[in-house]
Formats: structure tokens, C-alpha cells, sequence
């Protein structure tokens, strides 16, 4: 069929697989200009199929020719109806992967349960032996907790105050000024349950309990920080208490691997269009004028620059790993930088539907949400009549 993007909301309901597939190639391709990196030789990235995952997934087989296990949740392609864009991410990297003779296999399905965790560690045990690396990757709005059988739902809402500022609708480039009101403590506890360290404890619980953990093992899973002004809707909200959980659950996983010398860390990533970031309020147009200074300096990045240069710079130098004081590896160092930051809330200032298309990024944006999906991809035939439905080769 000829696919185009449908969009709905935040969400774009079509993906193309000719254009994923082209997306994973061109990230293939940027890892193996960067030169081959002394990393991990078997590992397991949960959150596998899309963003700073993938990237990761990529940088680990074609950075360092590793053996990889992808966790991730996707909806399949029907006749008629196309696949999620992970689910193509992944048929394209699996296949570019056993073409290059590198293992890679992956598990569909909910990473928060009991059963997806034992069917990963029954993989390992039959394939790997043991794994050096794990990558926890996960961008959900909602977790069942196994233990106690609740669900729980996330919300992106500051705390304490309402919220009021600038965002902007990337699909129309519409400024306009957002209220939000405060989360209660219920609000908060159930995104911390979703999107902080718990299952990430469980995960390397489980994985240490069945002895797959190799000397030496490591995890690491990704944060974010950001400025000033998101700081009421993401480091001081409801979403910033998650992350604060999961930076405190680093050291409590270090703890528990010190017999085997592992450690758990946490990368704090810089922000980036993605799926999980483009349904957050304020985010958008704080992206798009980041993304015009970054671009104009030369210091631009994507999912897979960035991962790329936390395995080069952070993880795999030959020295120790450089953290900052609160222990946390940061590959956000370019966006947080000075002159960066300080000319971002100058242009916050001006922002508005008339100025942004000249001082934001806003195609950029839009182009990289396309992206995501597939679409808007250099070398892609769009007019082209493309099988919607395509098989994962290492889909378990
Ligand atoms: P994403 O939406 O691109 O990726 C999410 C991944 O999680 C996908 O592979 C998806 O299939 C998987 N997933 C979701 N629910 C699942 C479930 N129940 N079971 C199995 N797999 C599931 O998100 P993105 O942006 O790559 O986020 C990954 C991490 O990076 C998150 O912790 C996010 O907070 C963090 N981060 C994101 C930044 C951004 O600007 N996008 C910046 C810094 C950190
Ligand atoms: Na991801």
C-alpha cells in the first residue's frame, strides 16, 4: 500500500517501513563512521525499539560488534494497517545486524511483568550465558506493578503552584499560553511508580538472582535535567520525582552489585524529539529554539550522536568513568552549556506565532516527529506501493 501520515494529537496513527528502515540504516551507518568503541560485548537493552534505546541498540552491535537482546513494546502491522514505527525499527536492525553476523534476538511485550522478565533471562541463559551491559530505556505512561497487581497511570503536572507559560502546538506552530495545575501526592506517587527506578531494581534483581550478570556488568539508564524554564513541568514536577527516584536507585543497584564489581549509573541525556518527549507540555517549544543555537554553534546531536558518545566518552574510555557530583554521567554538558542556555530564555522571551518560525526551530521539529515515524526521509519513494506487513527476523 502507499503509506502517508495520519496524524492524531501528539501521535502520528501510521508508520512507514521503508523510512524506519532507512532511519536504522542511517544510524548504522553513523556508528560505523565514528570507528569501532572497546564496549560491551553482549547485552540486553530494555526499551529497544525506538529513541534513546535504539541508538543504544545500534551503538552496542555496530559500535563494539556486540551480541543484543532488544525488550519493547510494539503493535505488529496487519494487512491493511501498519505496524508501529518500533516494530519496523527493529525488523530493519535485526536484519542489518544477522546480515553483518551479529547476534540479535528480542521479546515483544510488557517489560513491567513478571513473564517478560523470565522469558528475557530463558533467552540469555540459551544464547548468551551471561550479559555486560544492560540498558534500561523505557518511555511508558502506565505500569502494572507485578507484585501488587495496581495500575499505575503517570501525569506530567507540576507541583506545589500552578504552572503557567508559553508552548507551542508544533503541528500548527500556534503560541500560546498553557495552565496547568498542581499533581497530588497520589499524582505523584503513581508517576514515580511508572517512570522511576523500581522496575529497573526489579530488572536487575531478577537478572543477578538467575546468575546472568558477568563480572564486571553494567547498567545504565537515562535522565533528563533541563532548564530553567521547563523546570516547573519536568525536573520540579511530577515527572522530576521520577527521575530523582531513579538517580537514587543507581546507587542502591551499585550496592547490590558489588559482588559481582557492577555498577548502575545514570545518563542524563539531552532533550530530544521523540515519541515519549513530544507529549509533554512546554517541552516543544523549548526544543525548537535549543535546536536553532545548537544547530548554528555546530554542536547539534540526535539520539544516536549522543548515545554514541556516552558508550566513547563516558562508558568506554580506558580511565574511569567521569560523573558529576551527584554521581550522574551527563551527555547533556553541550545543552546545558552557558552561552547555550542564556540565549534560550532570551528567544523564550520573544516567542510567540509570529516570531517563532524565524528564531525556533519549528521545521526542525516537525521534521524529526516525521521522522520518528518513518516519514519525510531522504531516499525514501513515498509514491512507492510498499508491504506494510513486515516479520522481526529475531522476534522470539
Ligand atoms: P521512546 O518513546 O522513543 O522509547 C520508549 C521505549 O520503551 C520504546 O522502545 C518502547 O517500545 C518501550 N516501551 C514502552 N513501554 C513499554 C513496556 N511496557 N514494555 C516494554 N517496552 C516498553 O522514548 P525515549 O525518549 O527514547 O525515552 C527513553 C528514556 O530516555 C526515558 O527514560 C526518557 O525519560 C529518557 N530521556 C528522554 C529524553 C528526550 O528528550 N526524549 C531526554 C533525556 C532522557
Ligand atoms: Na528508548
Amino acid at each position: 500500500m502507499i503509506i502517508e501520515p495520519r496524524m492524531r494529537g501528539f501521535i502520528c496513527l501510521t508508520a512507514h517501513p521503508k523510512g524506519c528502515e532507512q532511519n536504522v540504516i542511517n544510524q548504522i551507518n553513523y556508528i560505523k563512521s565514528k570507528g569501532a568503541i572497546n564496549g560491551p560485548k553482549k547485552v540486553l537493552v530494555i526499551g529497544a525499539s525506538t529513541g534513546f534505546g535504539l541508538a543504544s541498540r545500534i551503538t552496542s552491535a555496530f559500535g563494539s560488534g556486540a551480541a543484543t537482546i532488544g525488550v519493547y513494546f510494539e503493535k505488529p502491522p496487519k494487512e491493511g494497517k501498519t505496524a508501529s514505527p518500533g516494530w519496523y525499527n527493529t525488523a530493519a536492525f535485526e536484519t542489518e545486524a544477522q546480515k553483518a553476523g551479529l547476534y540479535a534476538k528480542s521479546i515483544n511485550g510488557d517489560a513491567f511483568s513478571n513473564e517478560v522478565k523470565a522469558q528475557t533471562i530463558d533467552l540469555i541463559k540459551a544464547d548468551l550465558g551471561q550479559i555486560d551491559l544492560v540498558i534500561y530505556s523505557l518511555a511508558s505512561p502506565v505500569r502494572t506493578n507485578p507484585k501488587t497487581g495496581i495500575t499505575h497511570r503517570s501525569v506530567l503536572k507540576p507541583i506545589g503552584g500552578t504552572f503557567t507559560d508559553k508552548t507551542v502546538d508544533f503541528h500548527t506552530g500556534i503560541v500560546s499560553e498553557v495552565s496547568i495545575e498542581p499533581a497530588n501526592e497520589e499524582e505523584i506517587e503513581n508517576t514515580v511508580a511508572v517512570m522511576g527506578g523500581e522496575d529497573w531494581e526489579m530488572w536487575i534483581d531478577a537478572l543477578k538472582e538467575a546468575g546472568v550478570l558477568a563480572d564486571g556488568f553494567t547498567t545504565v539508564a537515562y535522565s533528563y535535567i533541563g532548564p530553567a524554564v521547563t523546570e516547573a513541568v519536568y525536573r520540579k514536577g511530577t515527572i522530576g520525582r521520577a527521575k530523582d527516584h531513579l538517580e537514587a536507585t543507581a546507587f542502591t543497584i551499585t550496592d547490590k552489585l558489588k559482588d559481582i564489581n557492577g555498577k548502575g549509573y545514570v545518563s542524563v541525556n539531552k532533550a530530544l524529539v521523540t515519541q515519549a518527549s513530544s507529549a509533554i507540555p512546554v517541552i516543544p517549544l523549548y526544543i525548537s529554539l535549543l535546536y536553532k543555537i545548537m544547530k548554528a554553534e555546530g554542536i547539534h546531536e540526535g539520539c544516536i550522536e549522543q548515545i554514541q558518545r556516552l558508550y566513547q566518552d563516558r562508558l568506554y574510555t580506558s580511565g574511569a568513568v567521569p560523573v558529576d557530583e551527584k554521581g550522574r554521567i551527563r551527555i547533556d554538558d553541550w545543552e546545558m552549556r552557558e552561552d547555550v542556555q542564556s540565549r534560550v530564555i532570551k528567544l523564550w522571551k520573544g516567542a510567540t506565532t509570529e516570531t517563532l518560525p524565524a528564531i525556533g526551530d519549528l521545521a526542525g521539529y516537525k521534521t524529526d516527529f516525521l521522522n520518528l515515524f518513518g516519514f519525510d526521509i531522504a531516499g525514501v519513494d513515498y509514491q512507492a506501493d510498499v508491504n506494510e506487513v513486515v516479520d522481526i527476523p529475531g522476534l522470539v
